[in-house]
């Protein structure tokens, strides 16, 4: 018979404490305050206390961009970001760009270029495209392309994709899209980037 004795297994486990830190933040327009865990992602108190579904999660490494959103103003990977970090500032999603029933240009472009498939990499496609335009409102292709470096769409629709960022250009500073010189790039990508050409064209 063995002498080993059961003690050890028998020793419960100490009760996990969890902590929660108030916050507050304005999203898409709205004042929300909230107890989070100190731990909680931005994404996830997106989609999961304030149903911002549109905001998307694509990867577990930071890498895809589906999930960007704007803080104060500028694109962050909101998987990236944690809920405490966004207390005190403002949030916009893609459900907030809309006004008063009429697409946000960047929304419209993406619309009327067929600048999706499956449509999953599009709401932080057009956030960063937004900021994109915020930081440089005259972007050639080149520009655009590596502006959208750190978003990945998996349906490799690329072309389009850039076509419509030039296309809202074009509409948010009142230029024909046909006025914007094509680059190099839009023959022969310079990398093999992701926004560098696909099944899109
Ligand atoms: Fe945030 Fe992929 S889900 S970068
Ligand atoms: Fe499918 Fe970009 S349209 S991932």
């Amino acid at each position: 018979m063995s002498d080993r004795s059961p003690a050890v297994a028998a020793q419960p486990c100490a009760r996990e404490v969890r902590s929660v830190v108030a916050i507050r933040m304005t999203v898409d327009g709205t004042q929300y305050d909230d107890d989070v865990e100190p731990r909680m992602l931005l994404v996830h108190y997106l989609r999961e206390r304030l149903g911002k579904v549109g905001t998307v999660v694509g990867c577990d490494t930071s890498n895809c961009g589906a999930c960007t959103v704007h803080l104060d103003g500028h694109s962050v990977k909101s998987c990236s970001v944690l809920a405490v970090q966004a207390d005190g500032h403002e949030v916009t999603t893609v459900e907030g760009l809309a006004k008063d029933g009429a697409l946000h240009p960047m929304q419209q472009a993406f619309h009327e270029n067929h600048a999706l498939q499956c449509g999953f990499c599009t709401p932080g496609m057009i956030m960063q495209a937004i900021d994109l335009l915020n930081e440089n409102p005259n972007p050639d292709e080149r520009a655009v392309r590596e502006g959208l470096e750190g978003n990945l769409c998996r349906c490799t629709g690329y072309q389009n994709i850039v076509q419509a960022v030039l296309d809202a250009a074009g509409r948010m500073t009142g230029r024909a899209e046909s006025d914007v010189e094509p680059t190099a790039e839009a023959v022969s990508p310079r990398h093999a980037a992701p926004v560098a050409g696909g099944a899109g064209g």
